[in-house]
């Protein structure tokens, strides 16, 4: 496990993944109903950006940074501002330094009665995750494998809710295994919501996945993409997206707004696309 996050915090992909969260939880909210939230790689929930690993890479002056130093269309805005306003909120002097991860993100929009569920497998990072919720009931961090966790807690007893599965890909068949977790979790819980996080190297490889996927016996599944360069290089991070499973209907319309704007601000070479696509079920937007 040598994958940290601090090194890329705040990073396009992070842009794509958390501002698409924001916008599912947003939906959760409008119904009175308690949800669960279960995070099965949840990293260490808030990130400092000036930190040495923040700095070594830089990433994130070409992820947040662009999209805050950016003045977006209202209709855009809007649908930015679920995420942006918690990144605001660690940010009261105006200054752009800390940046929520998934699990501070979740934490921020959520009702007392929600509840969290955050699996961190490295020791340093659940350690650190625990101390960081210790007091907030709402939140259970576990050290645990997130693929474990995912099939021991769903479903919740709250039966409503989202998962969220962004492993780190140091394993060469991390693809493969989503589509194999996706397939075990829904068969316990075909109601919930799954966000599942990929990186997109090679298209091809992207493809071969997203056809797995539509192979299984589940029936509402939604790719959001962007690519931020021509994928000619398939060593590089070109592209990244989200599977999302049971996507609440207003987002497919939704992310047809916000992600052209996002490809537009996060392109590095004047050739960034982005792509919203029925993986299974028919188009509702
Ligand atoms: C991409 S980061 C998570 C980022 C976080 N979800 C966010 O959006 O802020 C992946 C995390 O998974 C952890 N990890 C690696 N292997 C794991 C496993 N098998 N189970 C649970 N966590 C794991 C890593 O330590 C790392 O913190």
């Amino acid at each position: 496990m040598n994958y940290r996050h601090g090194f890329h915090a705040g990073n396009f992909a992070d842009v794509l993944k958390h501002s698409v969260l924001a916008l599912i939880v947003r939906h959760l909210l409008q119904k009175a109903a308690p949800f669960r939230y279960i995070d099965t790689h949840a990293g260490i929930g808030l990130y400092d950006l000036h930190s040495e690993q923040a700095q070594k890479t830089g990433e994130w002056r070409d992820g947040v940074a662009r999209v805050w130093n950016t003045r977006f269309e209202p209709e855009v805005a809007a649908l930015l501002a679920p995420w942006q306003d918690a990144v605001n909120r660690l940010n009261p002097e105006g200054g752009l330094r800390y940046y929520p991860g998934s699990p501070e993100l979740v934490r921020a929009l959520a009702r007392p009665d929600d509840r969290l569920v955050l699996c961190e497998l490295h020791p340093q990072d659940a350690a650190l995750l625990g101390r960081r919720y210790a007091r907030d009931k709402r939140m259970r961090v576990v050290e645990i494998d997130g693929w474990t966790g995912l099939n021991a807690y769903v479903p919740p007893k709250e039966r409503r809710g989202l998962v969220l599965v962004d492993p780190p890909f140091e394993e060469p068949d991390e693809l493969l295994r989503m589509v194999s977790a996706l397939d075990a979790a829904h068969r316990k819980w075909p109601t919930g919501t799954y966000a599942l996080w990929y990186p997109v190297k090679d298209p091809g490889e992207i493809a071969a996945f997203t056809h797995r996927l539509a192979n299984l016996d589940v029936p509402s599944i939604l790719g959001a993409e962007i690519m931020i360069q021509r994928p000619e290089d398939a060593s590089r991070l070109n592209g990244t997206g989200l599977v999302i499973v049971n996507p609440p209907w207003t987002l497919e319309r939704d992310l047809r707004i916000l992600l052209p704007a996002l490809a537009r601000v996060l392109g590095r070479d004047g050739r960034s696309t982005s792509r919203v696509f029925q993986i299974a079920g028919e188009r509702r937007a």
